[in-house]
């Protein structure tokens, strides 16, 4: 691994106009050596949203994802909390729970010489454990992971010493919205899930949120997306402007696939934030869309340098799940957006192999900040200079 092995160079070997600035090289979003770096010096160790707190609603129910190169545990333990672990049996290995999701009664048994471990972490039984008088059962209990609950997610972050919550995750959000109290408005915990679709997308997880970032391509392959903000037909992304929004079309009633009416505005929604639709990325893998009446939140899960899974989870207040109201309307819109962009980003990750790519693109003016990711990707797989590989 080089250090210079996601150096932008100028695009086409020669210097640039001052309006366009270069990508990333093609091979960034193909080389199985800089998605391992990503891993470790990424995935692994930044606040990585993981589960929706509510799929877990009663002790030993639990789910499995994957976080860089290691698998973890998400369950509810009997004391009513969330607690995560490496999906790893202490005693030879073995991969603890093979299922995604699902739930247990009281434990968790590893399927090779049947250890035992209770919903907390703790060994609690093994066979012929009284062979072994001498093993120290908490000494051999699942690896914790540290968790913390926000937006009515569980996020865990695989460091020993996790990075700040408050200046990385909600520095985002801070960051895009002005405030952590116009997100805190639309109480983004309490609500429910309406519907999750999840996308098998062949692309690397770099070029979706590059995607996700800019709206040059909204006028091209967002027609529903730009009836609705007709504002994205400029090209100018919602998430460009701090605090702005984007606002509803005259004509539009509501974030549905044909503007036609959605449900009644959150109850904590300010009248500033209502017909606006906002656009928040969360590093390194989750975004959030608040529009008034509902909350769209994307997470992925990068599995290798092509291809990352993105779980889409769309929110709405209790009431209007509890009365089954159909949400196909609203779902609609923003499923076909998901699967606009994400045939963009397939359409284009073979392209990043091409000798065409091998010294990148150009970023236009509206495109500028995606800049700043790419910088900010470069810096996080530096060493740093004490030498901390
Ligand atoms: Fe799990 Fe042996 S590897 S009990
Ligand atoms: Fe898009």
């Amino acid at each position: 691994m080089t250090e210079n092995l996601m150096t932008p160079p100028a695009a086409g070997g020669s210097a640039l106009p001052e309006s366009l600035i270069p990508t990333l090289p093609g091979s960034t979003y193909t080389d199985p050596g800089v998605f391992a770096r990503e891993q470790d010096r990424i995935f692994e160790r930044m606040w990585f949203c993981s589960v929706r707190a509510a799929d877990l609603a009663k002790p030993g129910d639990f789910r499995t994802v994957q976080i860089g190169r290691e698998s973890v545990l998400v369950t509810r333990s009997r004391d009513g909390s969330l607690r995560a672990f490496l999906n790893i049996c202490r005693h030879r290995g073995a991969k603890l729970c093979t299922d995604e999701s699902g739930s247990v009664k009281r434990n968790f048994q590893c399927p090779y010489h049947a250890w035992t471990y209770g919903l907390d972490g703790k060994l609690v039984a093994a066979p012929n454990l009284t062979s072994m008088p001498d093993i120290d059962r908490t000494e051999y209990g699942l690896k914790p992971v540290h968790l913390r609950e926000w937006l009515g997610y569980a996020w865990l972050c695989l460091a020993p010493e996790p990075p700040s919550f408050a200046d990385t995750v909600q520095a985002d959000v801070v960051e895009r919205l002005g405030s952590l109290a116009a997100v805190d408005n639309y109480e983004v915990d309490e609500l429910e899930l309406g519907r999750r679709i999840t996308y098998d997308v062949q692309a690397n997880w770099k070029l979706i949120i590059e995607n996700f970032m800019e709206c040059y391509h909204c006028a091209t392959i967002h027609p529903e997306l730009t009836e609705v903000l007709p504002e994205f037909a400029d090209g100018y992304a919602a998430q460009y402007f701090v605090g702005h929004g984007a606002a509803f079309g005259e004509d539009v009633s509501g974030f549905t696939v044909d503007g036609g009416e959605g449900f009644d505005r959150l109850s904590g929604v300010d009248s500033d934030q209502d017909r606006k639709y906002y656009a928040i990325t969360v590093r390194p893998q989750v975004f959030i869309n608040l529009v008034p009446d509902h909350v769209i939140v994307h997470r992925m899960f990068p599995l290798s340098a092509d291809r990352t899974i993105v779980e889409c989870d769309w929110l709405y207040s209790k009431d209007v799940v509890a009365s089954g109201r159909d949400v196909s309307r609203s779902v609609e819109l923003f499923h076909r957006v998901n699967q606009q962009d994400f045939d963009a980003c397939e359409r284009c990750q073979p392209a990043m192999s091409s000798r065409a790519y091998a010294d990148g693109g150009v970023l236009v003016p509206s495109e500028h900040h995606i800049g700043a990711f790419h910088e900010w990707v470069q810096q996080a797989l530096t060493p740093d200079k004490d030498g901390d590989e």
